[in-house]
């Protein structure tokens, strides 16, 4: 799920792969810092990362996180925080003291070489001691002592964090750039990604509210419907970026051929065509594992919708309305994507095509941090950061275009990728292997671009995610792709630069 990051579960164990961690930090934590050094065409906004305050970056980040899981934990009743609102979630009081226990983990006992303040608390935490759905069984804090120790916790956290030293040069790789503390406060924002899932599944009125995205921008209807990324080698993955995590690292050339991409994530009105033309209920369409699924889940439609007379409205967050037509379509499996993308006539991009689309910069053949630059992302570039509730109309965001053309690469909707989940070349788990190491396999798809629930603390062009393709409750979408024909006669990377319509800002 967003978050990836543990607890792996099965079609008949629902859990979710839990926002990270919860492991205790050991000796290996220790080890040299990642350098980009002679990687080439690695984003310059690495270097631009390191040379602001890590420190003053990680406690804006941090505190960003918290005000988030105040609101999420405070806008419920006592009793909703407490319960299970799904099988496939933690009570919201369990993901609220555990972003505290791991936290006192990290920044108190191992960044900060403090006691523990309730190490008596740490196997009740740890996402892999205890599936979702068995959380509720356990003695957990309740929301009172929880928001205490969460912010005993938090106030220990600024003392370690004020003292500490966070040169990008430290020689602790985790100290380094202020690395634990960036990991820390992605963590927490993952974790605020994982509460919005619980409150999307929570059934009773609506708690959340947030003002509706901007319109689409004039031009959205006339877009190209698909771009032309130019084939040929580029950097994907990071050796530079100060607080990216161990599975996006090294940085590292990849071939990629030329291909066309969707400009725009698929929207509820195309995908409402596939639903029309029978798509769920035509075999030729899925594979059979996705069509073994579809029948035993009874798939019809997107989690949330549902029919009235002839139009399909959607629940979000507490309110029954009228799917949009033109918002990328959300709350689709791996297999309804790759289903789709089949009956398009079309496939999902791999992760590399995916990331060359979103990074690879054709003038310079750097790879950027962002699709319109090195610049951290702003409410101009996308629609993250729980600032809306809904992802924005198709179209939306011409400021946060790629070079390419295609919009909407990050922010939104997560975007399903063809891709199995894999270690990059040189590859090495760190701080400790169960955050990525152990999910590497065949069971789980990549995600790319985060969602509108995303923090941009854990969003980047190099952020990967990854779930099982039956997960439906995240907050994801997907794009298209097709293979250049040989009649296409693409040509250099200079002829196809064209194709799109770049509209990034630098
Ligand atoms: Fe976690």
């Amino acid at each position: 799920m967003t978050d990836p990051r543990t607890t792996p579960g099965t079609a008949e164990n629902p859990t979710t792969p839990d926002p990270a961690v919860t492991l205790v930090p050991s000796a290996s934590s220790v080890t040299e810092p990642a350098t980009g050094a002679g990687v080439p065409n690695e984003a310059a906004g690495a270097a631009a990362g390191r040379q602001e305050d890590p420190a003053a970056r990680a406690r804006a980040a941090l505190e960003a996180a918290r005000r988030r899981t105040t609101l999420l934990t405070d806008s419920v009743t006592e009793e909703d925080l407490v319960a299970q609102h799904s099988p496939l979630m933690s009570p919201l009081v369990w993901d609220l003291a555990h972003i505290g226990n791991q936290e006192e983990l990290w920044l108190v006992r191992e960044a900060g070489g403090r006691p523990g303040i309730r190490p008596d608390l740490d196997s009740v935490y740890d996402a892999f001691q205890t599936p979702r759905k068995d959380r509720p069984a356990l003695p957990l804090l309740g929301p009172a002592e929880a928001r205490a120790y969460v912010a005993e916790v938090r106030a220990q956290t600024l003392e370690v964090l004020a003292a500490a030293d966070t040169s990008p040069d430290h020689p602790e790789r985790l100290l380094a750039g202020g690395f634990v503390f960036g990991m820390l406060a992605q963590h927490e924002a993952q974790h605020d990604e994982t509460m919005l899932a619980t409150h999307q599944l929570r059934r009773g009125p609506a708690v959340l509210h947030a003002p509706a995205p901007p319109p689409a921008p004039a031009d959205a209807a006339s877009l190209p419907a698909e771009v032309l990324v130019p084939g040929g080698p580029f950097t994907m993955g990071t050796s530079s970026e100060p607080w990216a995590l161990d599975n996006e690292l090294p940085a590292h050339q990849v071939e990629v051929a030329p291909f066309w991409l969707d400009t725009v994530p698929v929207t509820n009105a195309r995908y409402q065509e596939f639903i029309a033309a029978g798509g769920y209920s035509d075999p030729q369409w899925w594979t059979p594992e996705g069509w073994r699924h579809v029948q035993d889940a009874g798939l019809q439609a997107p989690l949330f919708w549902s029919r009235d007379g002839d139009a399909w409205v959607r629940r979000r967050f507490g309110t029954v309305e009228p799917v949009p037509a033109d918002e990328p379509v959300l709350h689709v499996c791996w297999y309804e994507a790759d289903a789709y993308a089949r009956w398009a006539g079309r496939r999902l991009p791999t992760e590399a095509e995916w990331e060359k689309a979103a990074r690879h910069d054709p003038a310079t053949g750097r790879s950027r941090r962002y699709p319109w630059g090195d610049a951290d992302p702003g409410p101009e570039h996308a629609n993250l950061g729980q600032r809306h509730l809904q992802p924005a109309p198709a179209g939306s965001y011409p400021a946060g275009a790629a070079p390419s053309g295609a919009r909407q690469l990050i922010g939104d909707v997560w975007e399903w990728t063809a891709s199995d989940f894999s270690p990059y070349p040189g590859f090495a788990a760190f701080p400790y292997k169960e955050y990525s190491d152990v999910f590497f396999g065949p069971d789980y798809k990549v995600l790319r671009g985060g969602a509108f629930g995303v923090d941009p603390v854990a969003c980047r062009g190099t952020f990967r995610n990854w779930d099982y393709p039956i997960r439906r409750q995240i907050f994801a979408g997907f794009r298209t792709a097709r293979d250049v024909t040989a009649s296409e006669n693409t040509g250099s990377a200079e002829h196809t630069e064209g194709a799109g319509n770049a509209g990034g800002a630098a």
